[in-house]
C-alpha cells in the first residue's frame, strides 16, 4: 500500500450529500466516494441523509466506514433533515426514494409512472434547500426514479442558475456498452460515444448510430442491423426490469457504479471524440423543448463546465425514437404540474 502524506491528500476538500444513504444503492455507493480514486488528493466530507424511521441505521454504516481505513475520509454527519444536511454541499446525490418492485401502501410498484406522485414530492423541499444552502457551483445527480422528472421538480424549486442538475442515464449507457461489447466480442472499454437520449425509462433511445468501437462506427463491426432494433434497443430499455425480475430488487451495485462514473465524467475533461450520458435541462438542442430534463450527449470542458455536444446527427428513425421519449417527458411534466 502506498503511503500518502498529509501534504499530498489534504490539498482539497469536498462536501458530498447523499440521500437514501441506508438503502441498497447507498451501501455500494458511499465507500466508493471516499476511496481516493474518484476525488483524488481530496478529503471527502460526507453528509448522509435518511428518513427518521431509518436514520439510526446510518450509525452502523458510519462505523463501517471508520473501520474501513479510508485516508480520504473527512467527517461523517448523519441527518434526518435534508435542509440541515444541505449547507455548503458541492455534490448532491439524490438517491433517496422508493424503488420499483416493492409493495407500497398495499400496492406493488410496477412502473416508473407509479413512482411519479410518490417520489416527486420529495424533490420540492430538497430542491429549495439545495438552491439556498448548496455551494454556488454545486452539482446535483438525481438517481431516484422517475429520475428525469424528479430532477426537473428539484431544479425548478432550487431556482439557482449557478448549480447543475442532472438525472442519471449512465447506467443505461454502461448497459448498452456491455451489450455491444458482448456482441462484438471486445472489451467494454473499446466502446465509446454511447449516448442515451430522452428519459431514463423504457422509451429511452440507446444510440447505436453514433456509438464507436475502436473509433469506428459500431455498425461496421455489427452488420446485423435487425439486432439493433429487435434485441439491443429493447434489451437496454428493459434492463432495469430484467434485473428486478432476476434479483427481486432494483439494480443497486451497477447503479452505484454509474453514479460514480457520472461524477468522474463531470470532474474530468471529456476525451476528444467521446461524450458521456446524463439527462440535463434542455435549451432547445436537437429540437427538444426547453424546460425538460432530457438525456443528451454531454462533455465536460477543461474549465469544468458541462455542455451538450451539438453536432451529432440522428437518422429519421433515431429522431422518431427521441421524440417518443420527449413526449413521455412532456406527459410526466404535466402529471406533476402542481409540484412545479
Ligand atoms: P432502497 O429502497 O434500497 O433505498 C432507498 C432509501 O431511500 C431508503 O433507505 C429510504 O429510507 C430512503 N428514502 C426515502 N425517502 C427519502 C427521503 N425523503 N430522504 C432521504 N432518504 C429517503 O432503494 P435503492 O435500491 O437504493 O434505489 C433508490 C432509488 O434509485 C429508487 O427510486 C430506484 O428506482 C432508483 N434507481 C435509479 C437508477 C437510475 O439509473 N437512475 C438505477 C437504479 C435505481
Ligand atoms: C434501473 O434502470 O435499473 C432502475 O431505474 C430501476 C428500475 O426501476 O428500472
Amino acid at each position: 500500500m502506498s503511503h500518502i502524506t498529509n501534504e499530498e491528500f489534504m490539498k482539497k476538500e469536498i462536501n458530498v450529500v447523499v440521500t437514501g444513504a441506508a438503502g441498497q444503492i447507498g451501501y455500494s455507493l458511499i465507500p466508493r466516494l471516499i476511496d481516493g480514486n474518484l476525488f483524488k488528493d481530496t478529503i471527502v466530507n460526507l453528509s448522509l441523509v435518511e428518513i427518521p424511521q431509518v436514520v439510526e441505521k446510518l450509525e452502523g454504516l458510519a462505523m463501517e466506514l471508520d473501520d474501513s481505513y479510508f485516508p480520504h475520509l473527512g467527517s461523517i454527519d448523519i441527518y434526518d433533515d435534508f435542509s440541515a444536511a444541505s449547507h455548503n454541499g458541492n455534490w448532491f446525490l439524490l438517491v433517496g426514494s422508493i424503488p420499483r418492485g416493492i409493495v407500497y401502501k398495499g400496492k406493488k410498484i410496477e412502473e416508473r409512472s407509479d413512482l411519479l406522485k410518490i417520489n416527486g414530492g420529495i424533490f420540492v423541499d430538497q430542491g429549495k434547500a439545495i438552491g439556498s444552502n448548496g455551494a454556488n457551483e454545486a452539482k446535483v445527480l438525481v438517481v431516484g426514479n422517475p429520475a428525469n422528472t424528479n430532477a426537473l421538480i428539484g431544479m425548478n424549486a432550487a431556482n439557482n442558475k449557478d448549480q447543475t442538475w442532472m438525472a442519471m442515464t449512465m447506467l443505461d449507457s454502461n448497459r448498452a456498452k456491455s451489450m455491444l461489447a458482448k456482441k462484438i466480442n471486445c472489451n467494454v472499454s473499446e466502446i465509446s460515444k454511447m449516448v442515451i437520449w430522452g428519459n431514463h425509462s423504457p422509451t429511452m433511445y440507446p444510440d447505436f448510430e453514433n456509438a464507436l468501437y475502436k473509433n469506428s462506427s459500431v455498425k461496421e463491426a455489427i452488420s446485423d442491423l435487425d439486432w439493433f432494433s429487435n434485441s439491443f434497443i429493447p434489451s437496454v430499455q428493459q434492463r432495469g426490469k430484467a434485473v428486478i425480475d432476476a434479483r427481486g430488487a432494483s439494480s443497486a451495485t451497477s447503479a452505484a457504479k454509474a453514479a460514480i462514473d457520472t461524477i468522474h465524467a463531470c470532474e474530468n475533461p471529456t476525451l476528444s471524440g467521446d461524450c458521456f450520458s446524463a439527462a440535463i435541462m434542455s435549451d432547445g438542442a436537437y429540437d427538444v423543448p426547453e424546460g425538460l430534463i432530457c438525456g443528451f450527449p454531454l462533455m465536460t470542458l477543461s474549465s469544468g463546465k458541462i455542455e451538450i455536444i451539438r453536432d451529432l446527427s440522428l437518422s429519421d428513425g433515431g429522431k422518431q425514437r427521441l421524440s417518443q421519449s420527449v413526449q413521455e417527458l412532456i406527459d410526466e411534466k404535466s402529471a406533476v404540474q402542481d409540484l412545479l
